[in-house]
């Protein structure tokens, strides 16, 4: 049984209650709109648009609907599970107060995976747009330096500089610890939008709509096969959720903040896509690493794809940075509770962050970055985030008959029929990745069990001291 202990959650609210004097209630429904935009909009419709085009064709539009209504109902869900615990942090923290500490330790796992190598996938993407801007200037890397072993068919190459660098330089940023980064942030995210809102302005004037047919030229196994990887584009509404403490009024602004940014991003979407597609024909996105730029260059604006370029570096730079930190505070929560080596929440004397880790992380997934292509790393992460929000989806059903009486500060709607199609949704959206994806996060969720019984099991502070 000891498997399935949990965390005493009448204590963890009330000491969530007793330490809320540090943060202030100070956040709006727009602001939580704004804070999702910032982590959602990156390297999925910067970059992946181009491989989804060739996957499904103009149906790339339908594949953007569907993997938001995947993320939709999984959103609610996620929300409902949130606000049980008004603390912030990850479903982490929640799932091992209500489903236990093996069921906490999977997602907890799987979380890693998933925040991790967004950072390295962000960072492809950022390299992809960082080179066409430095193209643009006149400046080539030497190919070998470009893009990760296997990445580009027909080419020589061996290491992702800028991929390496950029993550190397946001692991600094956070080792040091970032003050002023909320407002440093809300400029990046709004430049970010702007870049979108100028490529739909400029690009809707090159559409050809000769170019829409066939639409999906592939069928509809082209149109769900993208669907499954660009709902890749999708992730990160959950950093809303981690705000819960400082929103004034989270019963209703934490569901607006999260169906409201993806709301906005999926209209954003798929008008990217309808141009994109209308623009160029979209065999041509083959090999493209910066397909919504090529598209204003295939048009002919190249100074506006200049622009492109500079928003989307800027763009995917706070998509790293959300990720990065995400992770760290997820590993600081295990090995806190004993579950990861304690050396892993040590905090730096002076620079008050949990320097090991940001460190030990970093140069990890900066190597990913470099040595790994980004349609491999994308589709790893939906896997593991599909798996881990078809568990919450669950666990919401589960809390619901087991522990009715827990105060929720948002119910998801329409149970229990909208958990249950968030559970259908992304487990059909996981069937469409490839097996070799299956394979690799096997091997991941193996090697975190041995983890569990080899070390977490016997070193988990709450096996030590009953809870
Ligand atoms: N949704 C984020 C992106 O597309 C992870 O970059």
């Amino acid at each position: 049984m000891s498997l399935f202990r949990t965390k005493n959650i009448d204590a963890m609210i009330a000491a969530a209650h007793t330490g809320q004097g540090g943060l202030k209630k100070v956040l709006g429904p727009l602001d939580l709109v704004f804070l999702g935009i910032g982590a959602i909009i990156g390297t999925g419709i910067f970059v992946l648009t181009g491989t989804g085009a060739l996957t499904a064709g103009p149906g790339l539009m339908l594949s953007f609907v569907i993997a938001a209504m995947a993320c939709g109902f999984a959103a609610l869900a996620y929300a409902e599970f949130s606000s049980m615990i008004p603390v912030s942090g990850s479903v982490y923290t929640y799932s091992y107060a209500t489903m236990g500490e093996l069921v906490a330790w999977i997602i907890g796992w799987d979380l890693v995976l998933e925040y991790g190598l967004a950072t390295s996938a962000v960072a492809v993407g950022w390299s992809g747009y960082f080179q066409s801007l430095l193209a643009g200037l006149g400046i080539t890397l030497p190919t070998l330096l470009t893009a990760a072993p296997g990445a580009v068919p027909g080419a020589e190459t061996l290491f992702n500089l800028p991929a390496f660098v950029i993550v190397i330089a946001i692991t600094t940023l956070l080792s040091l610890g970032v003050s002023g980064f909320a407002k440093l942030n809300n400029i990046m995210v709004a430049i970010k939008i702007s870049v979108v809102l100028l490529f739909i302005v400029v690009g809707a004037g090159y559409v050809k709509p000769a170019n829409w047919a066939p639409f999906t030229p592939f069928g509809m196994s082209g149109v769900f096969s993208a669907a499954a990887l660009v709902f890749f584009a999708f992730i990160g509404f959950d950093a809303v959720t981690s705000a819960a403490e400082e929103v004034r009024n989270p019963k209703r602004d934490l569901p607006i903040g999260i169906i409201g940014s993806l709301a906005v991003c999926t209209v954003l979407y798929v008008i990217v896509a309808a141009i994109m597609t209308g623009i160029v024909p979209y065999a041509r996105f083959a090999g493209v690493d910066h397909p919504v730029s090529l598209a204003l260059q295939y048009a002919g604006q190249n100074w506006v794809a200049g622009f492109i370029d500079l928003g989307a570096i800027i763009g995917m730079t706070t998509v790293i940075l959300v990720m990065a930190y995400g992770q760290s505070r997820v590993i600081f929560a295990m090995s806190r509770d004993g579950l990861l080596p304690a050396r892993l929440s040590i905090i730096h004397p002076r620079f008050a962050t949990p320097f090991f880790t940001t460190w030990a992380v970093g140069i990890v997934f900066a190597l990913i970055a470099a040595l790994v292509p980004l349609n491999v790393l994308a589709e790893l992460i939906n896997i593991g985030t599909l798996a881990a929000f078809s568990l919450i989806s669950l666990a919401v059903l589960i809390l619901r008959r087991t522990r009715p009486d827990l105060n929720r500060a948002f119910r998801c709607p329409g149970m229990p029929v909208v958990p249950l199609l968030a559970i259908a949704f992304c487990v059909f959206l996981m069937t469409q990745l490839a097996a070799i994806t299956w394979l690799a996060f096997g091997i991941w969720l193996l090697i975190g069990l041995v983890a569990y019984f080899a070390y977490a099991r016997r070193n988990s502070l709450l096996g030590k001291t009953g809870g």
